[in-house]
């Protein structure tokens, strides 16, 4: 079997590492259609598994696969049924005899694990329940073009403590920063990952219940959607318990007067964050949006070399 690496979660690659992709990521941006871009995926099949939809991701992915010059096949759940047909491991072993590697969205992240563990090909989550460690190399890719630094700066997160924001938590235990999580007591990100992103040293970790306080002095303001995918029902109940976070005009004016403002998209226009703010001069959300391929060529580069 031989040796690979995988993408689970940004804690899987080191500080260095982390510096390194994002450096080829901003390479990878500058050479695109030079006409001389690399192509380390040249000769390869990747499989794309959905089992939730997408934008930004799939397409994300099937051009930068492209420009890396590999081919790439969209699977659903229709298809393979992951975990029904035949055991993940089995898929697994399976699948490696044919593909140059697997980008998985699905909803629990134990499954991505063991696809991970049994495949001896990289495997990148594209989004579990858990992660969405894609999106944050994007969102500190744009941050770095904004703000000139991987570092020292205030991001709030507010809203509900889901993927993204405990992705935000695994990147705190390796670069240093400022992290506020605004959200209810109901909507707390993962425990266990506030606990080790504390104990990482790293970062200042401050979780309130208290908009405006994690505002003040931030230089980036986040937020995501209120109900997740796989928990849509739930937006009633989520849109009550996290109506006072919302991303408006007034609370942006009480942050740093400079502070870009990041959302993942798809946004929830009207819920989480306004249209004058989406649309106003601080947002840089397609920028973040453009930068998901950047980063994720970076990525694959880097587990393919
Ligand atoms: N931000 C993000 O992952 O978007 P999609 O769900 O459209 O892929
Ligand atoms: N937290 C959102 C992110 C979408 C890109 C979700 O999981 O639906």
């Amino acid at each position: 079997m031989r040796k690979h690496h995988d993408f689970l979660a940004v804690t899987d690659f080191s500080r260095e590492q982390i510096i390194e992709t994002l450096a080829l990521a901003r390479e990878l941006k500058e050479r695109r259609h030079d006409n001389l871009e690399p192509t380390p995926l040249k000769g390869q099949t990747w499989g794309l598994i959905f089992h939730k939809p997408s934008l930004r991701t799939r397409i994300s992915f099937e051009v930068g696969i492209h420009e890396l010059g590999g081919s790439c096949i969209y699977i659903t759940d229709k298809e393979i049924e992951l975990g029904k047909r035949e055991t993940i491991a089995d898929a697994a072993r399976v699948l490696s005899r044919y593909l140059g590697g697997i980008m998985i969205r699905t909803f629990s992240h134990k499954d991505v694990e063991e696809l991970a563990q049994y495949a001896d090909i990289p495997i990148i989550n594209g989004l579990t329940d858990l992660l969405h460690p894609c999106q944050i190399m994007a969102d500190i890719l744009t941050i770095y073009e904004k703000l000139g630094r991987y570092e020292d700066f205030r991001i709030a997160y507010l809203g509900d403590g889901n993927n993204v924001t405990n992705s935000w938590l695994n990147l705190s235990s390796l670069l240093g920063f400022q992290l506020v999580v605004a959200t209810s007591p109901e909507t707390m990100p993962n425990a266990e990952l506030i606990k080790k992103a504390k104990a990482a040293g790293k970062s200042d970790i401050i979780i309130t219940g208290d908009p405006v306080e994690a505002v003040t002095g931030a230089h980036v303001i986040y937020t995501d959607v209120w109900a997740s995918m796989g928990q849509k029902e739930q937006a009633a109940k989520q849109a009550e318990r996290l109506r006072a976070f919302q991303i408006n005009t007034e609370l942006v004016h009480k942050a740093n007067p400079d502070c870009i403002v990041m959302h993942c998209l798809p946004a929830e226009r009207g819920k989480e964050i306004t249209d004058d703010v989406i649309d106003g001069p601080h947002s840089v959300v397609f920028d973040q949006a453009e930068n998901r391929l950047h980063a994720q060529k970076a990525i694959m580069t880097v587990l393919v070399e």
